[in-house]
């Protein structure tokens, strides 16, 4: 039995076993998923909807079911893959990388008035848990070519009271690691990575998820691989740890360890400095287990595929100088191009990011309105009892580029066409303000 698989119905052949799966699927419940992931309409999709029934529904007399829907072989599979990819042995499948992110920070032992750096830019997920329970958050500056956190205005922000440092690496592209591990080494501090949009990046030849103390991919829908529109791995580099992990990711729950007198072993999970309660229950299912390791086998070439783009872009907008180029492959970084990031020089371009971005979306060039200066949320302002604009003094870079420089923007699952009409529209936009429009 591997380490994932939960012990508790795993009752193997007995004249009375306890069932794993409270009900069975059947022939109609696969027809129902194939419908969903497969979707059309029309006379050719449902005759070949009504030629696939036709055999699915001869499984019903012959087929046996799986018997564990959740956390086992497929999920451990799934972790093995990921494991062989990033070149690590602690790939803990969860639900989500927010919930990667908590285990991560209870390691930590956070408590009310630590203090946690994370960059002034990023998605909410990154530091919902310790502004949830009383943290101090301190927003690092950001790098104007990446819009990641900034090693050297880290350093700055960097007191007796800090606990932890959480990197992002924003679409994709590696964060500038070696200062912030020195700093952390120097200072002990743990260095949670949120790589929600990093699986498959490198830094200085490491993949990313094998440098910080611990680090959190995510498999959501709109990340570059999914499992089944939610998931996530965490890893850690904390030698042993791999199977704190496997527990904090269920309540505590040990499956390696013996069952004595029918009663299962539950054991509080070891922080930095004292064990911790795992408080949740994130356990992901087979199904998921087996989406994942699909996906993961097709990484390198997702990847690739979006680098094709991301040059495409670069060369088209190449003939304005108001546009700075998107960062590509160097000796350093390997990106996994999550995103486009766009930068305009105002100056040259005539006008504001805000400006182009009004103008893309008119031309029906979308934007997702997802990452922004932490300390503008109302919940991270409110919470905290702080005043965006004094904090925003503390970050002029990220002032700048948020409300001026760059945006984000598609560059996956686009035929040609759509290539085409995006970098003509970015181009067409950047002239129309140029000549006042
Ligand atoms: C930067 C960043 N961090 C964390 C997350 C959270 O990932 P998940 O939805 O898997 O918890 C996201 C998701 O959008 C994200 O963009």
């Amino acid at each position: 039995m591997g380490k994932t698989t939960d012990f508790r119905y795993n009752t193997g052949a007995t004249k009375v076993p306890w069932a794993a799966v409270g009900e069975n699927y059947n022939a109609e419940d696969l027809m129902a998923v194939i419908r969903f992931l497969m979707q059309g309409e029309g006379k050719e999709y449902e005759d070949a909807i009504e030629a696939v029934w036709k055999q699915v529904q001869k499984l019903d007399a012959v087929a046996t079911p799986p018997g564990k829907l959740s956390l086992a072989k497929n999920v451990e599979a799934a972790e093995a893959a990921s494991n062989e990819y990033l070149k690590t042995d602690s790939s803990t499948f969860v639900t989500n990388a927010t919930a990667g992110f908590e285990i991560a920070y209870k390691y930590a032992n956070l408590k009310e008035g630590d203090e946690v750096i994370v960059p002034a830019i990023t998605f909410v997920a990154t530091m919902a848990y310790p502004l949830s329970i009383g943290c101090k958050l301190v927003f690092a500056d950001v790098d104007p070519r990446t819009l990641n956190m900034d090693p050297a205005d880290v350093a700055k922000k960097i007191t007796p009271k800090t606990k932890m440092i959480v990197p992002v690496h924003l679409a994709g592209y590696p964060v500038d690691m070696d200062p912030i591990m020195e700093l952390a080494k120097k200072h002990d501090i743990v260095v949670l990575e949120d790589a929600a949009h990093a699986f498959g990046a490198m830094y200085k030849g490491k993949m990313i998820g094998t440098i910080g103390d611990f680090a959190s991919f995510s498999f959501h829908e709109v990340k570059n691989i999914t499992s089944f529109g939610e998931g996530g791995i965490v890893t850690t580099t904390i030698p042993g740890y791999d199977g704190e992990l496997k527990r904090a990711r269920f309540l505590g729950l040990d499956f390696t360890c013996p069952i004595k007198d029918w009663l299962y072993n539950i054991t509080p999970i070891q922080g930095k400095y004292g064990p911790f309660v795992a408080s949740n229950n994130s356990s992901t299912t087979e199904i998921q287990g087996l989406g994942l390791a699909r996906q993961i086998a097709r990484n390198e070439k997702i990847i690739a595929e979006r680098r094709a783009a991301a040059e495409y872009l670069n060369r088209r907008l190449a003939v304005c100088d108001a546009i700075i180029p998107c960062k590509l492959d160097d000796a350093d970084i390997k990106p996994t191009y999550h995103m486009y990031l766009l930068q305009i020089d105002p100056a040259k371009a005539g006008g504001t990011i805000q400006q182009l971005k009004k103008k893309l979306e008119e031309k029906g060039v979308t934007n997702i309105p997802h990452f922004g200066p932490l300390y503008r949320f109302n919940v991270v302002h409110t919470i905290l009892g702080i005043d965006p604009d004094e904090v925003a003094k503390t970050c002029p870079v990220c002032e700048e580029v948020f409300y001026k420089r760059f945006t984000h923007l598609p560059l996956y699952g686009l035929d040609e066409e759509q290539l085409i009409y995006m970098a003509d529209a970015i181009l067409e936009s950047v002239a129309e303000m140029q000549a006042g429009k």
